[in-house]
């Protein structure tokens, strides 16, 4: 039967693009049959309507409470039954009760070489330390934000002269090829995440989760 995976975003979608893309190439090893957003102008919307593909809106604003929007939340995703539920750049910090609900089948990506630079601006704070590198984190998604297993992590060079601008779009342009894959990797069955310990193809992960450096 196939798989199916639902998207949470918030904003223009360019991970969903990309994920919408890989799977059209058939390279997801699932259906993206549901795009949920918390923003009604959410460009990623819009991508999701093009391609004839379900969408919810589910309007933070109109909740009183946090726990009240994750239980809708849950309840829309729920009558769904998705075999993964993918984040992709969805900007809210969800409750411990729903991360339970759905831990094992919940990926995030991160614009930073987490563990460094969990939460937001995550670009000028690299440029403010003075790093050299990078980067973007997939990772399963627990009660510590961001701050569950990672599964895959890419490194960009930091350039003279880049902003958070400049180094924010060579960061978006890793996201895209990783993310497909780390959907892959989870829809096929090559990861498992046991007590805490994640494993692809039975061979525990390092922290960084794997280290993209070529197209796998
Ligand atoms: C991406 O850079 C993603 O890593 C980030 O939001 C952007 C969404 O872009 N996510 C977070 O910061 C989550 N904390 P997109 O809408 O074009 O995919």
């Amino acid at each position: 039967m196939t798989q199916r995976i639902a998207v949470l975003l918030s904003g223009r979608g360019s991970n969903f693009q990309s994920l919408l893309n890989a799977s059209a190439a058939g390279l997801l090893g699932g259906n993206i049959d549901l795009v949920i957003s918390n923003r009604p102008g959410a460009g990623g919307l819009n991508i999701a309507h093009d391609a004839g593909i379900e969408t919810a809106l589910i309007d933070h604003q109109n909740y009183p409470t946090r726990e009240a929007f994750d239980r809708d939340l849950a309840g829309v995703l729920d009558s769904r039954s998705p075999d993964l539920v993918v984040l992709a750049g969805f900007m809210r910090i969800l409750t411990a009760d729903f991360v339970e609900r759905f831990a094992g089948r919940l990926l995030n990506i991160h614009p930073s070489l987490l563990p460094l630079y969990a939460g937001l601006n995550t670009h000028q704070r690299a440029l403010d330390n003075g790093d050299t590198h990078a980067g973007a984190t997939v990772h399963y998604v627990t009660g510590e934000l961001d701050g569950g297993p990672p599964v895959l992590q890419a490194r960009v060079p930091i350039e003279p002269g880049d902003d958070a601008r400049t180094l924010a779009a060579r960061v978006l342009a890793v996201e895209h090829q990783i993310y497909p894959v780390a959907v892959n990797w989870h829809m096929t069955g090559r990861l498992t995440l046991i007590d805490g310990t994640l494993r692809k193809d039975d061979v525990a992960l390092p922290a960084t989760g794997h280290l993209w450096e070529e197209p796998l």
